[in-house]
């Protein structure tokens, strides 16, 4: 009964392996990907209250104005970065919504993207829902998981329709300079390739500020699908709101999508997300925390001897787990069954980094301090 398309398709890493978490009683998760702060308070209070005042039916297909204004406003106000709230904004159900809209919108059969991996799990798979074939250009932890630019000249040759930007990145929480992403657009800009860009993470970065390659010029701007939104720098996955921003065209292309088969976001989360615009102070609270959090896991890691590079931003640690001798996914199973702490192997990411897991610091800092505990016990056996 099912597509032969969909058939194919591997299910996410991810999902297998945190089947075997559930039910396990004591297990400290470092396999989360979503924060652990619960939306500040402003945010809940101002869907509560229009929930009251009965804000409970459709929007317009693109979001409401006042929120795509706030948003436009807000990008204008950090970066400079200028979007007609009118026709170059749709409100999406989540990032997640506007990668999907954005491949289907931009691809026909067997058109290529360039997937740099390690990758976000639904990259991948949702390249090949839109009929697209993912082109990966690997990276290596000798480079921090940067894209290296020979590696990427030699993928443009192959004449990909677009390339997936992630930064700061699931699973390495690499981020990139104002200077490496001009490199990086100065070889795409040789193709027209269009750009998509998941800043998901922006508001977590910890070293450079984030930098949005639409920012750079108009004719970078005009060839960028530009993909944001609330849930990891405002603590609101629940709520599923975020936003593309692109050329007219695009945003047409998708708007025509999302008006089939999403109709519109919720618009409780949509009113919610105007009152986290205002929250720049909660967000720095929040920010300020996970930093504490990935310094005290980067040091600990690698005194215990899991190897790790410095993450600048998002919420996870990409340590090599080489010198435990085991694969990535025997190495998660055994501390999950041995220590109870819980991590994602590495090839949930793409099938070459099975020397790596992926530890999310979105948990408590008591929990982060019992977690090396038990990892340094987990090592020091295998010696
Ligand atoms: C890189 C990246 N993009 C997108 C998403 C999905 O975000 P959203 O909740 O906005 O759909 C995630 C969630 O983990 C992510 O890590």
């Amino acid at each position: 009964m099912i597509a032969e398309k969909i058939r194919k398709l591997a299910p996410s890493g991810i999902r297998q392996f945190f089947d075997l978490v559930l039910g396990m009683p004591e297990v400290i998760s470092l396999g989360v990907g979503e924060p652990d702060f619960i939306t500040p308070w402003r945010i809940r209070e101002k869907a509560i209250t229009a929930l009251e005042e009965g804000y409970t039916s459709y929007t317009s297909n693109k979001g409401l104005t006042v929120l795509r204004r706030g948003i436009c406003a807000h990008l204008q106000k950090k970066f400079f970065l200028k979007y007609n709230p009118e026709e170059e904004i749709l409100i999406t159900v989540g990032v997640s919504e506007g990668l999907d809209l954005a491949m289907r919108a931009i691809l026909d059969p067997g058109d290529k993207v360039i997937v740099p991996a390690p990758y976000y799990v639904a990259y991948p798979a949702l390249v090949e829902i839109a009929g697209g074939k993912p082109l990966l250009l690997e990276t290596s932890d000798r480079e921090d998981f940067k894209i290296n630019i020979g590696h990427l000249e030699e993928l443009v040759k192959q004449n990909p329709k677009a390339i997936i930007l992630n930064y700061p990145s699931n699973p390495t929480g690499t981020t990139y300079t104002k200077a490496e992403l001009k490199k990086l657009c100065r070889v795409l800009a040789k193709k027209e390739i269009i750009i998509i860009t998941d800043e998901a993470y922006d508001e977590l970065t910890y070293q450079n500020n984030h930098f949005p390659v639409a920012a750079f010029d108009k004719k970078i701007r005009n060839r960028t699908i530009m993909l944001n939104g609330f849930s990891k720098g405002y603590a609101m996955t629940g709520f599923r709101v975020a936003y593309a921003c692109a050329n007219k065209k695009i945003i047409e292309a998708m708007t025509k999508i999302h008006s089939f088969s999403m109709l519109c976001g919720p618009i409780l989360s949509q009113v919610a997300a105007t009152e986290a615009l205002r929250c720049a102070q909660e967000v720095t609270e929040m920010r300020q925390e996970y930093k504490r959090r990935r310094d005290f896991m980067f040091k600990e890691l690698n005194r215990i001897g899991l190897a790790c590079h410095l993450p600048t931003g998002a919420f996870y640690c990409f340590p090599s787990i080489k010198k435990s001798g085991l694969s990535s996914l025997d190495f998660a199973r055994r501390l999950l069954f041995e220590e109870k702490v819980a991590v994602v192997p590495g090839t949930a990411f793409g099938e070459k980094y099975g020397d790596f897991v992926r530890m999310s610091y979105a948990t408590s800092f008591d929990n982060l301090k019992e977690a090396i505990i038990r990892m340094e016990r987990f090592m020091s056996k295998l010696d």
